[in-house]
């Protein structure tokens, strides 16, 4: 990649690596440039704001996942960095920092020792993968079923010089190609949400771990504050489910129930946002000004909007980017007023064990 190529206020700061060259080119994955557009369309149809239902989306999770993932990957890289998830904050850290800190805690939770073999459920461009495989000594295999994110993933892992002990499978979470008890240790990072249903998603996982193992997950949830009756909680919801790809959020006791049905003993959980010293929603609050993550900041939000629309209206992105980077505003929202309101988080936290 050119650094002239790189229009990069956040590059200076060195928040992400990837600049606008980078978001061009990879918007839209693996679809073909003049298929964006329509790929756009048809993942705004499967959401309610357009028509779509529940029952469509859970029916159809493959398809509205990888179109998700194919639109918005460049999007979350340039914004975000090589993880894709939030964390607590502390005071005095940078958004890396707490992410950092964030993958740091599942390797500690799940006692991680060097020579473990340890599976990451639905893994992203493998920024966690890495961080946990160097800060434990672990083999890490990357589960994921998004072929453009492996692939970047793959380029990513070589980079950091990890290829020779970690890597990635492309295949569905529901339905994994690993035998029955073959890993030491499982953690899912806000990914099993985009699963059609918790329990059989959890029974994978169960199957695949060794016996005595644990597995430790953030997800994203409703908490007991959301009232499934109120018209504006409602509306939030479907905001963030539209916005990041996901069927329907199930609440904390659902997926702690999930968790018990698949047959999992509960070590401990709870939802981390409660004790975040700053709030885990500060990079999305557009009145916050931080330099480390300039590109999500009002400013940045703003030089975005209209560099899309530039590399748009050139032909260096495809048509439909506009599109992508509108609905991924809307979820901004969607998840700055669930956060607000507390009906919300993105870090329900537990550590369970599957029996000897
Ligand atoms: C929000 S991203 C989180 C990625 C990663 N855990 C991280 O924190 O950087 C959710 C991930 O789950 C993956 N995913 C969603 N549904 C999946 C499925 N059915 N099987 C495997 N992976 C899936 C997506 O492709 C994406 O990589």
């Amino acid at each position: 990649m050119s650094p002239y190529l790189t229009f990069s206020p956040a590059s200076l700061v060195n928040m992400s690596k990837a600049g606008a060259f980078d978001l061009a080119s990879g918007l839209g994955g693996k679809i073909e440039k003049n298929d964006v557009l329509s790929a756009v369309d048809k993942y705004e149809k499967y959401h309610s704001d357009f028509g779509g239902a529940e029952a469509e989306r859970k029916a159809n999770y493959t398809d509205m996942v990888n179109k998700y993932y194919d639109l918005v990957t460049s999007f979350y890289e340039y914004g975000w960095g090589e993880s894709f998830h939030f964390a607590p904050r502390w005071k005095g850290e940078s958004l890396r920092e707490s992410i950092k800190r964030h993958e740091h805690f599942l390797a500690l939770q799940l006692g991680l020792k060097p020579g473990y073999k340890v599976l990451d459920v639905g893994c992203g461009i493998g920024g966690p993968l890495r961080e946990i495989a160097q800060f434990s000594s672990t083999s890490v295999m990357g589960l994921n079923n998004n072929e453009y994110q492996i692939t970047r993933g793959k380029a990513l892992n070589r980079a950091a010089g990890v290829d020779g002990t970690c890597d990635f499978t492309k295949a569905d979470f529901m339905k994994m190609p690993f035998s029955d008890n073959s890993f030491d240790a499982v953690y899912a990072i806000e990914a099993t949400c985009h699963a059609p249903d918790a329990v059989g998603c959890y029974k994978e996982i169960y199957r695949i771990l060794k016996p005595g193992q644990s597995f430790a997950a953030y997800e994203w949830c409703m908490t007991d504050a959301f009232d499934p009756n109120n018209q504006e909680h409602q509306k939030i919801k479907a905001e963030i489910e539209i916005g990041n790809g996901l069927p329907d959020i199930r609440s904390t006791r659902q997926c702690l129930s999930a968790l018990k049905d698949a047959g999992f003993e509960v070590i401990w959980e709870k939802d981390l946002a409660k004790d975040s010293p700053l709030p885990w929603y500060l990079p999305l609050d557009t009145s916050h000004f931080s330099l480390s993550s300039f590109r999500l900041t009002a400013v940045g939000r703003f030089i975005t909007r209209n560099l899309v629309m530039g590399l748009e209206y050139v032909g260096l992105a495809p048509k439909g980017s506009q599109r992508v980077q509108s609905f991924l505003e809307t979820a901004a929202e969607g998840l700055f007023a669930g956060a607000k309101k507390e009906i919300f988080t993105p870090m329900y936290f537990f550590l369970v064990r599957k029996p000897q």
